[in-house]
């Protein structure tokens, strides 16, 4: 397995160029004007606690966030700020750990709970990226906590914490999606069954010739809602009408994405929309992505109240497990897991 990116900063002093194969075949068009930014929705999510009518304006505007972006900002989400502050401080903390401390973590297997690596897909050649991660499930916990990382020697507690509060957060939105689709308030918490939920951490370190490589290539995400974390480097950038736009980071913001799942189970109402990260030449970057979908064993396909003799099945069904699995192992990624199953 490889070492990844900051362990190559870290015994490279002065790197002023970028290692060949860091270097894309492709070199993004990086816009980072990011014109339209202002654009990406803001949504009050005290909305959803509100009276009946308030809740209803808040899935509306839920509903047309997916509709036009698949991604907004929310804000009165209810998670602690110093629990936002401390999981990146655990995970930078992790990352700073020695190699071989990290090294245990390291696995090629798509599907193991737990995972050190760097890239999106070390298998190609031309496919490395500017990134390192930390991977792992979180709810249901009991399934992998106890192979979770002791160092730090807080980061079990705090990710515990930090990842059951945000799995309730994701049921509160996957409540406002539903309405907004026209189904009951639950109806996507059902179809979870018992969920599955997996954090990704991101560890951007300061790259020579950033303009040449990316952090993650463009991709959609399997699950149904992301919930995602950062410090205050940007580098996120979503597809909109064809072009990227940058991502602003609005202070104790969350950003929300729909993933595959949402896409499939609204029978492609909703679009589960590309993104990436780009890196810059002076600062680390640290992202938190938490993606919630179904059960493993859950048949993943469109809603039943969404479907009738107008509207044709649009999505052939397939068990989250293997959807993922196939997702994970996508070299090219983009959002062409999706389109193998349509
Ligand atoms: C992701 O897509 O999982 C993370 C992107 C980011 O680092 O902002
Ligand atoms: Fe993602």
């Amino acid at each position: 397995p490889r070492k990844g990116v900051k362990y190559l900063v870290d015994t490279t002093p002065y790197m002023r160029v970028l290692p060949e194969e860091y270097v894309l075949p492709l070199q993004p068009k990086i816009n980072r004007m990011s014109a339209g930014s202002a654009a990406i929705p803001v949504i009050d999510l005290s909305g959803l606690d509100g009276p009946v009518e308030r809740r209803m304006m808040t899935a509306e505007a839920i509903a047309s966030a997916c509709a036009e972006w698949g991604f907004f900002r929310v804000i009165n989400h209810g998670i602690n700020a110093s629990i936002m502050e401390e999981m990146l401080k655990v995970v930078d903390g992790f990352f700073n750990l020695t190699l071989e401390e990290k090294m245990k973590y390291a696995s090629e297997d798509v599907m193991n709970p737990v995972r050190y690596g760097t890239s999106l897909n070390t298998s190609k050649p031309h496919a490395l990226h500017w990134r390192d991660y930390l991977r792992h499930f979180g709810h249901p916990i009991h399934t992998s906590f106890h192979l979770w990382p002791q160092n730090p020697s807080n980061y079990r507690d705090v990710a515990k914490e930090y990842l059951e509060e945000i799995w309730k957060l994701a049921l509160k939105i996957s409540g406002g999606i539903s309405k907004g689709l026209g189904l009951d308030w639950d109806y996507i918490e059902k179809s979870l069954g018992e969920g599955c939920q997996i954090m990704a951490s991101n560890y951007y370190p300061p790259c020579p010739e950033p303009h040449k490589t990316l952090g993650l290539a463009a991709h959609s995400d399997h699950g149904g809602i992301t919930i995602l974390m950062q410090n205050e480097v940007d580098g996120l950038q979503v597809k909109h009408q064809e072009k990227w736009v940058a991502v602003q980071h609005l202070p104790g913001s969350l950003v929300v994405n729909i993933g595959d799942y949402i896409e499939i189970l609204s029978n492609g109402k909703y679009k589960s929309v590309e993104h990436r990260a780009v890196v810059n030449e002076t600062r680390t970057r640290i992202s938190v992505a938490v993606g919630h979908g179904p059960e493993m064993t859950a048949t993943v396909a469109p809603a039943s109240p969404l479907v009738d003799e107008k509207s044709r099945i649009k999505y052939r069904p397939i068990t989250y497990k293997d959807y993922m699995r196939a997702q994970q192992s996508s070299a090219t990624r983009g959002k062409s897991p999706l389109q193998a199953i349509m």
